[in-house]
């Protein structure tokens, strides 16, 4: 029996050697340890030995095993280390591949236009107010001095909920909100949605943003809100501007303007974008109508002020030279990702 001990060890030394890949050493394990494998197998032939040599036969055997058992871990640890080292040797790594583009969400250039606004009116002093899309005709229409028949009323341009409630048709809405709850100064700009029930076209879209600024105290003038508006539109465009004022109605102010701003594209020789008119619209405004100021619990023999809107839309076509409103609107990847 102890020869055949000593001959199995012989056996398994050369078995070793000649093992020369993982799947081999596992099938060497296989022989040795397995279930019906070599070991095993002395194991049960101890049983024939004689009751005074099985001890030391067993403890012989132990011994071989453990010796197996080690020499077979370390051949598969080294043989392993030995493969990944192959396999990295011809899976070579290249890179300079161009890596996998991942998809990023961003924001809508609309609202990337609209936080640069509220940024520079901010850095100006203005403080950011929101009011409600649905409103009341009394905050959109009737407490900024709209006579009842005023045909922005009609029910072609502004989408009535009820008799009394409507979808905001201009961040104006804003003005008397903030009037009942501030006292003078007040400079604020509110940023929103509007919306109008106009038809559908590359210029006019049934719901667009505006941002609205505004500015009341004792003494405010006309020259004031020329100057913040130049200065705005300075710090919005990123150069010298030069601003134009055109005289038109608004009920909620008075004297109310029309502001231009000379072509950024052409600087005013006439161009596409400014259909040759060599200006850009930009904004309404004016000085805050008394009735207005009233309305707002302000009394327009003390304080004045000046407002002004622009629709965000319009700006970021002109500043972008995007030539279809509905683009904001259509979710076209290959537009958005521009921005
Ligand atoms: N609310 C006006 C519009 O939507 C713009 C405006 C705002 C005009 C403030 C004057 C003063 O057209």
């Amino acid at each position: 029996m102890q020869e055949k001990i000593e001959h199995i060890r012989k056996e398994f030394q050369q078995d070793l050697i000649q093992a020369s890949s993982s799947k081999l050493a596992d099938q060497l394990k296989v022989k040795y340890l397995g279930k019906k494998g070599v070991v095993q197998e002395l194991m049960l032939q101890l049983k024939e030995a004689s009751k005074e040599l099985r001890p030391l036969l067993g403890k012989e055997i132990n011994i071989l095993k453990e010796e197996i058992t080690a020499l077979c871990e370390q051949l598969v640890k080294r043989l392993h280390e030995q493969e990944e080292w192959q396999r990295m040797e011809v899976e070579k790594l290249d890179v300079t591949l161009p890596g996998r583009r991942s998809f990023h969400g961003r924001k809508h250039p609309i609202y990337l236009l609209r936080d640069q606004i509220l940024s520079v009116l901010s850095s100006m002093g203005f403080s950011i107010q929101y009011g409600p899309d649905l409103d009341s005709d009394y905050y959109n229409y009737e407490g900024l001095n709209f006579p009842p028949d005023h045909p922005a009323r009609d029910m072609q341009d502004t989408f009535y909920i009820t008799e009394a409630y409507l979808l905001r048709s201009h961040t104006s809405n804003t003005q008397l909100r903030v009037m009942e709850a501030h006292k003078p100064p007040i400079r604020i700009a509110a940023p929103g949605t509007v919306y109008r029930n106009e038809t559908v076209s590359a210029r006019s879209h049934v719901f667009f943003h505006q941002v609205e600024g505004m500015y009341i105290n004792e003494g405010v003038s006309f020259a004031d809100l020329f100057a913040t508006l130049k200065e705005f539109f300075q710090k919005l465009f990123c150069k010298p501007v030069e601003l134009r004022f055109r005289p038109s109605y608004f009920p909620f102010v008075e004297p109310g303007v029309e502001v231009d701003v000379r072509c950024t594209s052409c600087a005013g020789a006439g161009c596409r974008l400014c259909k040759q008119t060599g200006w850009l619209e930009v904004a309404g405004a004016g000085m805050v109508h008394p009735n207005v100021l009233q309305n707002g619990g302000i009394d327009p023999e003390v304080y004045s002020g000046y407002a002004w809107g622009m629709g965000i839309e319009r700006l970021a076509m002109t500043l972008y030279g995007v030539k279809d409103i509905r683009m904001f609107t259509e979710n076209d990847l290959r537009f958005l990702s521009q921005f």
